[in-house]
């Protein structure tokens, strides 16, 4: 991407930070309704599955579906709003959830995952933003993995 593009992604990438920092308060009320959306994403996960890593958790709301039918599961979360993982390390599986504060762009990714899950977080982004996204997802999981 040329310079001005890496420019405006950051800004904006700013912006949501400052929105869901922001957004703490009505987080809840507004996102419930999609509960069950979110958790019907773990009923496609295989049931072997132990290294999942969480793109945009927020305040974890699909993780608390996934960790009671993957109870050993080990999670490691990206997300750029430090008060959005201040809730996230309030639940209960904070333990088995490793929190990486920062934007997708700019940290990596890891390795050897799993699986790769994200709801409600990649949708914003341009269509040649989520390429250099899906190239990393890829780059990350095991053969097999699953997205
Ligand atoms: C709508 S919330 C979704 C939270 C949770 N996954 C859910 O479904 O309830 C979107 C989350 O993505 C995070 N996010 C947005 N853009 C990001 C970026 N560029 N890098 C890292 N996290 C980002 C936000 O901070 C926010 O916590």
């Amino acid at each position: 991407m040329d310079g001005d593009k890496v420019m405006d992604l950051y800004e904006r990438n700013q912006k949501q930070r400052i929105f869901f920092n922001e957004k703490i308060a009505s987080y809840d009320q507004v996102h419930e309704i999609y509960m069950e959306t979110k958790k019907s994403l773990t009923d496609y996960l295989d049931k072997n599955i132990t290294k999942i890593l969480d793109l945009g958790a927020g305040i974890g709301f699909e993780l608390i579906h996934l960790f009671e039918i993957y109870p050993n599961a080990s999670v490691t979360v990206i997300d750029i709003s430090e008060n959005m993982l201040k809730e996230l390390s309030k639940r209960d599986f904070a333990n088995r959830v490793t929190m990486i504060c920062g934007d997708f762009f700019e940290k990596d990714f890891g390795n050897n995952y799993d699986a790769v899950i994200s709801t409600s977080a990649l949708h914003h982004f341009k269509p040649e933003e989520k390429l250099i996204l899906y190239k990393k997802i890829f780059d990350c999981l095991k053969s097999g993995g699953l997205f």
